[in-house]
């Protein structure tokens, strides 16, 4: 359906790795979507048809057939005037003490408080500390519409797709909302109802925001004990990834062992539960979730010191040696460098004096270069790593 033809009446605002996704989701149900984003270029390749992610699954089908038609991205606030339901999904990330930094999600809730109506829906998805859209999100959406509470609707509801495979996550994977009341939650459930089939309302927005950070404390725990028994069973000489083969069961979960978390959601979500605690003078009450963030970032020194003691048995000078780290995303097949561990390695050994260069499948010399490092074919390095393997392999030159 052209755009022309029907109004859009739902905007998304915020068409990154998660809006854009649902935005082009909720167009293949047939209805008309405004995007807004300040990003200019990215709405000029979305309304040419163009996919910005290539290395999301699918999408780029959606947007060839949807871009430019029933999905329209703007810079322009104002384009969204008539909309009456608004999802908002903008990052939320934590500043260098780890505290939540609510400015990017501010600045899009300001602009969006300029257009809201009486009986709008307002619905976000970034994942927040539990409590954010009842508290902070309807406080400032009050203040910049002039709106009173209760003459919007405001709800949530936490995305949970996987970059790369966004897409059939929507379609399938169930997802959670709920209101900061209960009409609000039942007008955002009757909308999503439309183009989500796996819908499941909670009794708050709360819960649904726990929801989201759980997940999170839970992958971040236990990668942090999976990283603690891999080096356990290092130090005692046992196949790690054998015992975890026969220990895993039904009721047990080994997670994979690795040199730490990266990426925008799981090294950030256990410090919204860790900084609320602390505020609330009960750091007793997150111990564990703060340990694991520790166990987790701390993984690269561990890897740091495996990767010297093979260069020790490499017969060159320790500064002749070449050493490859194969990858410095933060997961493997996905272009993004955020909290990357493997990043933040490849500069440990760096700043240890060691020659350190890079070959990552995903990017050429001149982004290798724009992180600070040389690239390298692994046939010319005296030892390659792989991070996402955690391997070792002496390349052809040791053997020189
Ligand atoms: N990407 C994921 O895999 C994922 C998974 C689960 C949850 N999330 C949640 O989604 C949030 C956003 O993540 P993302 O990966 O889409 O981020 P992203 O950086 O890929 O995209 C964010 C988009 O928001 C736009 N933006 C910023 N300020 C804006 C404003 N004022 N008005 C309009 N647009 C604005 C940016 O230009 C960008 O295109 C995360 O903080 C997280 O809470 C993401």
């Amino acid at each position: 359906m052209e755009i022309s033809d029907k109004r859009a009446e739902i905007a998304v605002i915020g068409l990154g790795n998660a809006g854009l996704p649902l935005a082009a989701v909720i167009a293949d149900r047939g209805m008309a979507v405004l995007g807004v984003d300040i990003n200019e270029e990215r709405c000029w390749q979305i309304n040419q048809g163009a996919n910005p992610i290539p290395e999301e699954k699918g999408l780029g089908e959606l947007i060839a057939q949807h871009g430019g038609r029933s999905l329209i991205a703007t810079t322009d606030f104002e384009d969204a005037r008539g909309c009456k339901s608004f999802i908002v999904i903008v990052p939320l990330l934590v500043d260098e003490s780890n505290h939540p930094d609510f400015s990017i999600m501010e600045k899009a809730l300001q602009s969006l408080g300029r257009i809201l109506k009486k009986g709008d829906l307002v619905v976000l998805e970034t994942t927040f500390p539990p409590g954010t859209t009842s508290g902070r999100v309807r406080r400032l959406l009050c203040e910049s519409s002039g709106l009173a509470e209760g003459e919007f609707f405001l709800a949530y509801s936490p995305e949970r797709i996987m970059t790369g495979y966004s897409i059939s996550r929507l379609r399938e994977f169930p997802k959670v909302i709920g209101g900061t009341d209960e009409e609000s939650g039942l007008v955002a459930y009757q909308l999503y109802r439309q183009f989500i089939s796996n819908l499941h309302l909670v009794s708050s927005a709360s819960v649904a925001e726990m929801t989201k950070v759980m997940e999170g404390c839970y992958r971040d725990v236990n990668i942090a004990l999976a990283n603690e028994l891999y080096k356990i069973c290092q130090d005692l000489g046992v196949d790690f990834f054998e015992a975890r083969e026969m220990a895993c069961h039904q009721f047990c979960h080994i997670h994979l062992p690795s040199t730490g978390v990266g990426g925008h959601c799981i090294p950030v979500y256990p410090w919204f539960l860790i900084k609320e605690m602390e505020r609330r003078e009960a750091f007793d009450k997150c111990r564990l979730l703060h340990t694991s963030r520790i166990i987790n970032d701390d993984m690269i020194h561990y890897w740091a010191e495996r990767i010297l003691l093979q260069c020790l048995r490499i017969n060159k000078p320790l500064s002749d040696i070449k050493i490859c780290i194969k990858g410095i995303t933060f997961r493997a097949g996905v272009r993004e460098f955020y909290h990357s561990r493997n990043l933040a390695l490849a500069k440990l050994l760096c700043d240890r004096g060691l020659n350190v260069y890079v070959a990552d499948p995903l990017l050429d010399e001149s982004e290798v270069a724009a992180r600070g490092f040389r690239s390298i074919n692994p046939d010319e390095a005296d030892l390659v790593f792989d991070p996402f393997q955690l391997s070792f392999e002496p390349g052809r030159a040791s053997q020189d």
